[in-house]
């Protein structure tokens, strides 16, 4: 691809609306969640899973991956993050007996390089160990500490492996102190703005800045279904490609809200051929040109194409009789 720029300079990857979170100590969501409509499933074995029923829990995802039918979604584990004693077995364990059928390991909690380096060299040994594809398995990462935050930078691009950049919030909100126990929602007496802007702005731009997806973490009020929305549209309308999810209800809404738009694909199209012509030596190589009201040039090229690729992506055509 061309790196005009740095503007585009990775493959993309298959963009996530929903990413359902499961815990691995429960069977029956183990096994509901492989009908279910979100585009990512992580099969968790972190905080959903007290510390007595960890081992328990590797088991039965393990169990999951192998007979489980997870076709059309892709699939991860997400391990305890190093601060534990748990990490060094999960990603033994997991991807020793089902790494062939995963396509990423989630990293929680990463606050340095070296937390991503340490997985990444593990992975490399079992996958040589067990004559996987080297480097197949990718990496989510979360980033939901002041210490993660700081040093987002270099865990970006601490391994090739790294895919996604994800929000922690409620990880985050405990290690900022800050004074709200709803994750999610704005902290109460914090009238000036959204409290998270800093820490989801920072994660876009670093994920941007490398090419690699940005996800934002969950809403755990799972009955305020309008409270979810307004979460996902906030960060969809940032830029983020996907969010959490940890419910059925929350499943629908996420894929709604971070669709592309059917009226923003026409007009993106519509930007892109009318682009195309004004530069063109039938519109007279003209750089800058009106499309209806709107002054249209390069940038307004590079908008457009990201929303068509969007959409094409996501199956759209463009309507006969665009709005
Ligand atoms: C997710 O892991 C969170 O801490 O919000
Ligand atoms: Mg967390």
């Amino acid at each position: 691809m061309i790196d005009n720029l740095g503007a585009v300079s990775r493959s993309p990857q298959k963009s996530r609306r929903t990413v359902l979170s499961v815990p691995g100590s429960n069977p029956r969501m183990l096994e509901k969640a492989q009908g279910l409509d979100a585009d990512e499933v992580f099969l968790d074995l972190e905080d959903a899973v007290a510390p007595d029923a960890k081992d328990a829990a590797r088991d039965n995802v393990i169990r999951a991956v192998r007979e489980g039918d997870w076709s059309g979604k892709t699939l991860a584990v997400r391990v305890n993050d190093w601060t534990t004693s748990w990490t060094h077995r999960d990603v033994v364990d997991v991807v020793s007996a089902v790494g062939d059928r995963l396509d990423a390991l989630i990293l929680p909690k990463a606050e340095t390089a070296h937390h991503v380096a340490a997985v990444d060299l593990m992975l490399t040994q079992l996958e040589t160990a067990h004559r996987l594809e080297a480097g197949r398995l990718r990496l989510e990462v979360q980033i939901e500490s002041a210490l993660g935050l700081q040093n987002i930078d270099s865990i970006a691009t601490a391994s090739a492996r790294v895919e996604t950049l994800v929000f922690g919030p409620a990880d985050f909100m405990a290690s900022l102190n800050m004074r709200s126990l709803v994750v999610g929602e704005q902290p109460p007496g914090y009238d000036v703005g959204d409290a998270y802007h800093y820490a989801l702005m920072r994660i876009l731009v670093t994920a941007r800045a490398h090419g690699l997806q940005a996800i934002d973490g969950p809403y755990l009020q799972v009955r305020d279904v309008e409270g979810f929305r307004r979460a996902a549209r906030s960060s969809a309308a940032l830029g983020y490609d996907g969010k959490w999810v940890l419910h059925p209800d929350q499943i629908a809404v996420g894929n709604e809200v971070f669709a592309p738009a059917q009226d923003d694909y026409d007009r993106a199209e519509a930007i892109l051929d009318a682009y195309a012509h004004s530069t063109s030596a039938a519109g007279g190589h003209r750089g800058a040109v009106m499309l209806g009201d709107e002054m249209l040039d390069e940038a307004s090229r590079k908008m457009a194409l990201v929303i068509a690729a969007k959409g094409r992506a996501a199956g759209l055509t463009r309507s006969q009789d665009p709005a």
